[in-house]
């Protein structure tokens, strides 16, 4: 039977507490690898918002780039992803990750990740390697076109068998818990235990951010629902930087059916063949960039919604059908059965698509080590800013992204762990001035509303006129979700909905100020780059409480 790991388990006045070495928050790629990189050494507690398997890896299609080709080259690795990402990535971190990427993957491997292989001229085995947008050479390992899935089980029975980690399902990270006499030190988390729907207590050694990113601020995704950005908003009322929150990625093919929720139809199409066109056949994207199909997404993105808009179109299309229909279903068997199941057959029609948010590329700034600001923190995949993707992350670079630098924190937190301290007393959650919430139609509402003007105004085409529009939204949106907070209890849509509207204003500011078009922020007014190529780091003045005074919700804990 699998051992409880958890150090301490007790009831101290109402709130339940737990004591770990390494919380982890977010059971996705990220969370998972550096789980599996510490359980020989250390206790770990893996929080999951929902069930274990829920997150943007399990519904990765196309793959993960690592230069496995003869042909190609890490240089080549480090060309695309430069030029991706539109003169703004840090090159450290992208030579880190792609340096990185080949022993990453080994692990990936050997941890039994099924990567598809095909045999070579001379009838060696060797990994099947696709192309995205982007990619100058096949370079994506793939598991058919459902990568993520694969993954995310693999890593996730490794888990469940070792008896060092435990975890949490259905817990969602509330804020992080600092004192005030240590405020860059974290002692833990308060969670919310949805089963139970009651706050308990983490306290941790470490804490490493894995929570994944924040497409759901956007009305259109192709993001499970537990993409609420809540790492990035936690780490910000703790006050660390976060950076380039202005560039989230919109995928320029989700599929467009009434009954498809969030499915993506891959780049991997493209990749192989795959073209855009209108709804008569006419392919376009010729005329916006001479890649074609095969420019990087934003580009794709926007001359998708240019020609939508143009067009007074619902959608545009995506047709592989001049592709042998063994060669769609051997290489897209997901897909094809997705599209199937809702009558479209992808070996003799075109696919109806349209572009959604689908990746944050800013996030919280760490370092190589994945250390955030604060002493013990870290923040690894989705949630973190590196600096490798710049303004625009290419294609397949995130899932290499989550195991590069879960293996790089895992090393530090292992060489700090004999000196580290145990995390202090906790002063419980206090729930003695808030009452039950009366409205739950207030919380729906700012949701719909909020993901509704993010998706109008601060989306793929951005003015100087609908940022300010949506910042004064968000400002009211904010101000009565704080009193909401710090009056009523909290609940798990009120949780969600303050971190949105945390993470909507932090890309709406850092949209604010950059005044040029860059990657994928594209703003009307100001079409052109600057000479000089700078992140956006912003920093939250912890001065100023997120709410009223006298509540214990901004996780700045007196003991
Ligand atoms: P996730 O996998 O999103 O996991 C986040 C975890 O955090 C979840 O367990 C969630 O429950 C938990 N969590 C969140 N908030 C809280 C909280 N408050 N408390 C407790 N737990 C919390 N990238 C590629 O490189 N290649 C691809 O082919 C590819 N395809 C994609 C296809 C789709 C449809 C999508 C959506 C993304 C794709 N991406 C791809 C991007 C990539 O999948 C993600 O960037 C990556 O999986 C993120 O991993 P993660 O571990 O950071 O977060
Ligand atoms: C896709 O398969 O198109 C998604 C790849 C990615 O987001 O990296």
């Amino acid at each position: 039977m699998k051992k409880h790991t958890v150090l301490s388990s007790q009831a101290q006045t109402d709130t339940i507490e737990h004591l770990t070495d390494v919380l982890i928050i977010g059971s996705g790629a990220a969370g998972l690898s550096l789980a599996l990189k510490l359980a020989d050494h250390c206790n770990v507690i893996i929080l999951s918002k929902s069930d274990r398997n829920e997150g943007s890896t399990r519904y990765a299609q196309g793959g993960i780039a690592a230069v496995f080709d003869e042909q190609d080259s890490i240089e080549a690795h480090i060309a695309d992803t430069l030029v991706a990402g539109a003169g703004l990535c840090n090159e450290e971190a992208v030579r880190f990750t792609t340096e990185s990427a080949k022993s990453a993957l080994e692990w990936l491997i050997s941890s039994g990740v099924p990567f598809d292989t095909e045999k070579d001229d001379k009838g060696k085995t060797r990994f099947h390697l696709t192309r995205e947008g982007g990619h100058s050479h096949r370079r994506i390992l793939h598991a058919a076109d459902a990568t993520g899935e694969a993954l995310q089980i693999t890593l996730n029975d490794a888990v469940a068998e070792h008896p060092n980690i435990h975890i949490f399902e259905c817990y969602n990270a509330i804020d992080l818990i600092c004192s005030k006499s240590r405020p860059t030190y974290s002692n833990g988390a308060y969670v919310w235990n949805l089963k139970r729907s009651h706050v308990e207590v983490i306290r941790s050694k470490f804490v490493a951010l894995a929570s994944g990113g924040a497409s759901k601020v956007y009305q259109y995704t192709s993001n499970p629902d537990v993409s609420s950005g809540d790492g990035v908003a936690m780490a910000w009322r703790a006050g660390c930087r976060v950076a380039n929150m202005e560039f989230n990625q919109f995928h320029p093919t989700c599929l467009y059916h009434p009954q498809a929720k969030n499915f993506l139809i891959s780049e991997a199409l493209r990749g192989e063949g795959a073209y855009l066109c209108h709804k008569d056949g006419t392919k376009f994207m010729h005329k916006f960039d001479e890649r074609a199909d095969l420019a990087p997404r934003d580009i794709v993105a926007r001359a998708i919604d240019f020609e939508m808009k143009r067009l007074g179109a619902d959608c545009m299309y995506l047709n592989i059908s001049h592709k042998p229909s063994d060669f769609i279903r051997k290489h897209f068997p997901n897909i094809y059965r997705k599209c199937r199941s809702l009558g479209i057959d992808i070996t003799r029609e075109p696919i109806p698509v349209v572009p959604a948010a689908h990746y944050s590329c800013g996030g919280v700034m760490t370092d190589f080590n994945a250390k955030t600001d604060l002493e013990n923190v870290y923040a690894i995949g989705e949630v973190a800013y590196t600096g490798l993707h710049g303004a625009n992350r290419m294609a397949s670079n995130s899932l290499l992204e989550c195991v590069v630098f879960a293996h790089a924190a895992a090393k530090h937190i292992l060489t700090a762990l004999p000196n580290s301290d145990t995390p202090g007393a906790v002063a419980p959650w206090d729930e003695s001035q808030v009452v039950n919430a009366d409205e739950e139609v207030i919380i729906q509402h700012n949701w719909h509303e909020l993901r509704l003007f993010m998706w109008d105004y601060v989306g793929i085409v951005r003015t100087d006129k609908r940022l300010e529009r949506a910042l004064r939204r968000i400002q009211l949106l904010s101000q009565e979700i704080q009193e909401y907070y710090a009056h009523f209890r909290v609940s798990h849509n009120l949780l969600e909905l303050r971190n949105l509207v945390t993470v909507a204003e932090l890309i709406v500011k850092c949209a604010m100020q950059r005044k040029e078009s860059r990657g994928l922020h594209f703003n009307l007014d100001y079409p052109d780059l600057l000479p000089e190529a700078k992140p956006t780091v912003i920093k939250h003045e912890l001065s100023k409480p997120t709410v009223q005074p006298g509540s214990l919700a901004t996780g700045i804990s007196d003991e």
